[in-house]
Formats: structure tokens, sequence, C-alpha cells
């Protein structure tokens, strides 16, 4: 539609008390191939106004239920996109400079001729276009900024969760809710994955995808909001205005995120909807970010697990060995109350803490005997060949400084690099404990394993000179509550 085209079709409601000037409007209009639909009250214009699309309202300001305040209130509740053009008579100056304070600028003084109408109300739908523009457009600002001051280093969850109440927050919504399909790209059960406000809303999901596909909005009022939410009308709660926009991840739509308003008289503008978009762009963002840290997370993982299985071929006494100090080294660095990041660093070092041996020979690693001075020069290599191992894998390159200083001594005896006190990291401290204690404890091609008791007490022997003191006390105290743990479960600990 040309906007400046009288002969475009348009849809335009009538609202007059009077039956005349009804029908001498759509004679006059008839000329145009309007549409003309007409009301005498209030009541009935907002009945014909919930169910049918009209292009502009042309109202008087003075209806049998409804003055000025009536009218204008209405509109800005239910109708804020709507073009309105205001019928006033002559002597009536008042009604139209307090229509202007209130942003309304289209009038038209009775009686008036078909050629005046025409030209009014063209011109106010396409300032009303412009103007529903420019809402949008300070709507998307507005959240787009909103959403800028989020912090960015937020897990995903959280990221999201703030998102959504932030939408709630915005939209001034009863509800806002996240769904996401597990069957990408295809119509299926949503499922709820955050929520803020209110809701239990049964979605026709499939139609609303369909107009996801079709790329049309989906933004409803009133009656209409029937075809899309099975409960919208319940004696509790009308839904009064659902907006949908569709949540895409890598172009792909994954879910939707879409909220309503139950409070009567309030409603979604075109505005509304453009910023429920910014969040799902948002939120779409979020989700992509959260799937390649999932995929990292797995690459990560599948990488150790390797690695892992390499050194158990090569080292049938490594079995389990790594698993156990990674359990134990998860144990000192929580009881030590570390941040998450570092009890998770630790717990991968533990794993990963012998990787070094696989460049050994097999038969250094099972001997019976103790080793000689020799092979045990080539013994301390491990932590070495270990960080060697490690440094071209980009993403476990982290756990190197834990790998490589495992065996340093608190006293600064130990080796590689005969660091001590606090200049070993902590990470590694903590793995020097944990490493000690499963050695002991675990049986040995050149002794059996040692009681737990006796462990214990080598670990307090030698605190302050292999062992950083706090780690040691630490871990004493939390391996017992451990092993009671595995007690009551009926799992079984070293003697
Ligand atoms: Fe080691």
């Amino acid at each position: 539609m040309t906007l400046l085209d009288p002969s475009a079709n348009i849809r335009l409601l009538f609202v007059h008390s009077s039956n005349r000037s009804r029908e001498h409007l759509a004679e006059q209009l008839q000329i145009n191939s309007w549409v003309v639909r007409g009301a005498d009250t209030l009541h009935a214009a907002r009945k014909i106004l919930d169910t049918e699309p009209f292009d502009c309202l042309a109202i008087s300001v003075s209806l049998a239920d409804g003055d000025r305040t009536a009218i204008t209130q209405m509109l800005q509740d239910r109708y804020p996109d709507l073009p309105v053009v205001f019928m006033t008579d002559h002597g009536h100056a008042e009604n139209m400079i307090d229509l202007l304070k209130l942003g309304y600028f289209s009038f038209l003084v009775e009686p008036t001729t078909a050629a005046q109408i025409t030209s009014i109300v063209l011109q106010t739908i396409r300032q009303q276009r412009l103007l529903v523009e420019n809402r949008k457009l300070q709507k998307s600002i507005v959240c787009h900024e909103v959403c800028q001051k989020l912090p960015q280093n937020l897990p995903p969850d959280e990221q999201v969760k703030n998102l959504v109440d932030l939408a709630r927050t915005h939209l001034r919504a009863d509800g806002v809710t996240l769904l996401l399909n597990d069957t990408m790209g295809r119509p299926g059960d949503y499922c709820a994955v955050a929520r803020s406000g209110q809701n239990s809303l049964h979605l026709s999901s499939q139609k609303i995808f369909e107009q996801f596909l079709m790329e049309n909005p989906v933004l409803t009022h009133a009656d209409d909001v029937e075809n899309w939410i099975r409960n919208a009308h319940t004696p509790e709660r009308s839904v009064q205005s659902f907006a949908a926009v569709p949540i895409r991840v890598q172009g792909a739509p994954l879910g939707m995120l879409h909220a309503f308003v139950a409070q009567p008289g309030q409603k979604f503008s075109s505005a509304d909807y453009a910023g429920l978009e910014v969040f799902a762009a948002q939120l779409g963002r979020a989700l992509e970010d959260a799937k390649k840290q999932g995929t990292f997370q797995d690459t990560f993982t599948q990488t150790m697990e390797a690695l892992a299985r390499a050194l158990e071929a090569k080292d049938k006494y490594t079995h389990g060995h790594s698993d156990r100090v990674a359990i134990y080294a998860e144990l000192i660095a929580k009881a030590m109350d570390l941040p998450q990041s570092m009890i998770e660093k630790v717990r991968h070092a533990g794993c990963m803490h012998d990787i070094g041996k696989i460049g050994l020979h097999t038969g250094d690693l099972n001997k019976t005997q103790k080793l000689t001075a020799e092979e045990f020069e080539v013994f301390k290599s491990h932590p070495i060949q270990g960080k060697r191992i490690i440094e071209p894998i980009v993403f476990l390159r982290s756990l190197i400084p834990c790998i490589y200083h495992h065996h340093e001594c608190f006293d600064g005896h130990g080796y590689p690099e005969k660091l001590g006190g606090d200049d070993i990291p902590i990470e590694a401290r903590i793995l020097a404990v944990a490493d000690s204690y499963d050695a002991m404890t675990s049986n040995r091609p050149y002794r059996k394993a040692l009681p737990h008791a006796v462990a214990v007490a080598e670990l307090k022997q030698y605190c302050g000179k292999q062992y950083d003191p706090q780690c040691v006390d630490v871990f004493i105290g939390a391996i017992e509550t451990f092993r009671n743990q595995r007690q009551q479960n009926g799992l079984t600990n070293p003697d």
C-alpha cells in the first residue's frame, strides 16, 4: 500500500453517536474503495477493534459512554500503535489543545468533505507509522543497553535467567518464559528452561512455530489470544496480550521467548515486541556461547581421557592412581575454600599429573626392586616430560604449573626446579600431598600398600619438609570425613 494513494484498501473504523454522520461518511468514502465500519459507542468500538484489524480510527470526542479522557485512556492502554483522527464540532478548541498535549495531532472539524477525510486519514497513517518505528527503535536501544550492562562472565544459566528477568521488567509483563526445543528446527514439545513471574500457559506451540517459519510476528491481544493459548481465559486470569519471538542459535530456531500481560487494560505495543526481539537475540547468543563451552568441555574431557588411558596402558600400577589423586586433590582444594575454577584445575591436574611417565621406559616403571640412582634420575624427568607433552595442547596449558611442580618439596629440596614454600604453585603443593597419600596407600611393584594411619603419620612427619603444612592439616581433616562417608555408603577404604 502506498500511504498517499487514496485507492489503497484502507480499513477505517468510524465511531460517532450519530447514525446520519456514520452513513454519510461511509457514502462519501465509497469512492476510495475503503472498508468503513461504524460504531456508535466506545464500548462497541472496543469490541470491533479487539476482533478486526484497522488501519485507522476516526472517532468523535464526545460519545454517550465516553468523553475525551476515556477515549485517550483506552487508546493508550489497548491500541497504542493505532492511527487516530479525532472529530469535533466547531467551538470545541479546548478539546484539540488537550489532545495535542497528549500527542494526538489529527483532527477533523465537522462537517467535512470526502477529500478532507481522505487526506487527513492518509496523513495520520503515515505519521503514526513513523512514530511507531521511532518508538520501536527507542525501545530496542534501551533493551540493548540494558543487556550490555549485564556482567559477561556469568555462568550460562545465570546469564539466561538474568536476561529473562530483564525482559519481564522492561516489558512490564506478568510473565516471561524461555522455551527450548530439543528437536532443533522442527515443531515439537518445548521445554521451559527459564521463567520470570507467573506462568502456566498452555501454548499452541506448533501454530506459533509455523508463524516463526513464515517470519510473521506473534503479537496478539484480547479474544485473539485464545487462538494461541489454550488456557488464555480462566476465572482467575484473562490474558490481555501475548507475544512470542523465536530463539535462534546459529541461525536455527531452537525455541521461543514469550511474554504475556493479564492486567485489565494492559497491552503490548509493537515497541514492546521490538524489545522482546532484542532479549531473544541476546538469549540466542548466550545459548550459543553455552553450546560452544559444552563442545569445548567435551573435547577437554575426551583428550584427558585419551591421555590417561595411554598412561595406564604403559604403567599398570598407575591404574586408578590418577583418578584417586584427582579426588584427594579436590578434597583439599574444597576444604581450603579455593575458587571453583581452581578446584576444577586441581582435579584435572590430578588426572594428568604423571602424564610425563609415558616418556619413560616401561621396565623402569614396573620394576620390582628399588630404582638405581641412575634410573631414579631418569624417573625424575617425568614432570619435565609431562610439561613437554601438554605444551602443544592449548586448552590443557593451564595445568602445566601443577604437572611440572608436583614433585617440588616445601623445604626446597624437590625437583625439577627446587622451588620452596609459596614459590611452589598452591595447586602443585596440593597435588604433592594427594599424590603421596595415594602412593603410600596403594600397592607398588616394590612394596605392599601401607595402612591409612601409617600414611597419615608419614605426611605429618614430613610436614614443612616435603609437604605444605596447611595442605597436610586440611587433608587430614578432609580425608577422615571422606572415609566415613564412603564407609556409610558401603564402600571400602585403604586399611
Ligand atoms: Fe609424579
